[in-house]
C-alpha cells in the first residue's frame, strides 16, 4: 500500500517521464535553503510523511542498481537513545569533560526527527567503484533535502564528529564498509533562513571550446 497514494508510485517497467516541466520545482530549487539546526523545532514530520520523503529520496541515480545506502530514523525517544550512543562514544575518547558528554547527549535533541543516511557500498562483482556508490548516497541526501522542503519541512544535512567516530558507527551497527553520509535533521523552522553566500559559478563553470 503506497504511503502517499496521491503521489505516483510507478511499477517496474511502467512508462515514466524523461522530462516534466515544473515551474514549482525550479522555484523550489532556486530558493531552497538548509535551516540552521538551532532553529529547527517542533513539529516534525509524522511517520507516514517521513516514509514518503525517504521513498522519494531513494529514487536517486545508482549505478548498477545496487542500492548502496540505507536509512535509520530517530524520532521521539529514539533521539535520546542516539544521544546516549554519542555520549558513550565520546566517553571512550581519552580526553573528555562532563560538558562534552552533555553536549553529545543533546545533539540529536535539536530537531524532532533525524534521518541517518548510511553509505553502504556493495562488494560488487562487476566492480562498481565505491566512489560511485558513495556519490549515490550523497544524491540520496540531497533528494531527501528537496523532498523534505517540498513537503513543508525544514531540514539540514549535518555530519559533525559523530559521523566520523568509529565508536558511534559500531554502536549503531554499521559494518566495516559502511559510513554515515549524514544526519538529516528535520522539523519546522522557528525562523526563516536567509540566503547564504553562494560559490561564484563564473570561476567554476566552463563551456569547453568557448
Ligand atoms: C556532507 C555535508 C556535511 C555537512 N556537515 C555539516 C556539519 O557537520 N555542520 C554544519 O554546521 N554544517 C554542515 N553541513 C552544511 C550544512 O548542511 C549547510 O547548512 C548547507 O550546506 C547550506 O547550504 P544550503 O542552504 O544550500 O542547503 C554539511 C553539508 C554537507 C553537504
Amino acid at each position: 500500500m503506497p504511503i502517499r497514494p496521491d503521489l505516483p508510485h510507478p511499477e517496474f517497467g511502467e512508462p515514466v517521464s524523461a522530462a516534466q516541466e515544473s515551474e514549482e520545482t525550479l522555484r523550489l530549487l532556486a530558493r531552497r535553503r538548509s535551516t540552521p539546526v538551532a532553529v529547527i523545532s517542533e513539529p516534525g514530520p509524522a511517520r507516514a510523511d517521513l516514509e514518503a520523503i525517504i521513498r522519494l529520496a531513494a529514487r536517486a541515480p545508482d549505478h548498477r542498481k545496487l542500492g548502496p545506502w540505507r536509512f535509520v530514523v530517530f524520532e521521539g525517544g529514539a533521539r535520546q537513545q542516539l544521544g546516549h550512543i554519542f555520549a558513550d562514544a565520546r566517553q571512550a575518547h581519552e580526553a573528555h569533560t562532563e560538558a562534552d558528554l552533555a553536549e553529545a547527549r543533546a545533539l540529536p535533541l535539536r530537531s524532532p526527527a533525524i534521518v541517518m543516511v548510511i553509505s553502504a557500498p556493495v562488494d560488487d562483482p562487476k566492480q562498481t567503484p565505491v566512489w560511485e556508490q558513495e556519490l549515490s548516497a550523497g544524491a540520496v541526501c540531497q533528494n531527501l533535502l528537496i523532498a523534505a522542503a517540498a513537503s513543508g519541512w525544514a531540514a539540514n544535512w549535518i555530519t559533525e564528529w559523530p559521523a566520523f567516530d568509529p565508536g558511534v558507527a559500531t554502536r549503531l551497527g554499521l559494518s566495516a564498509s559502511e559510513r554515515i553520509a549524514g544526519f538529516i535533521y528535520l522539523g519546522t523552522a522557528a525562523t526563516e533562513p536567509v540566503e547564504r553566500q553562494r560559490p561564484d559559478l563564473s570561476e567554476r563553470l566552463l563551456f569547453w571550446g568557448d
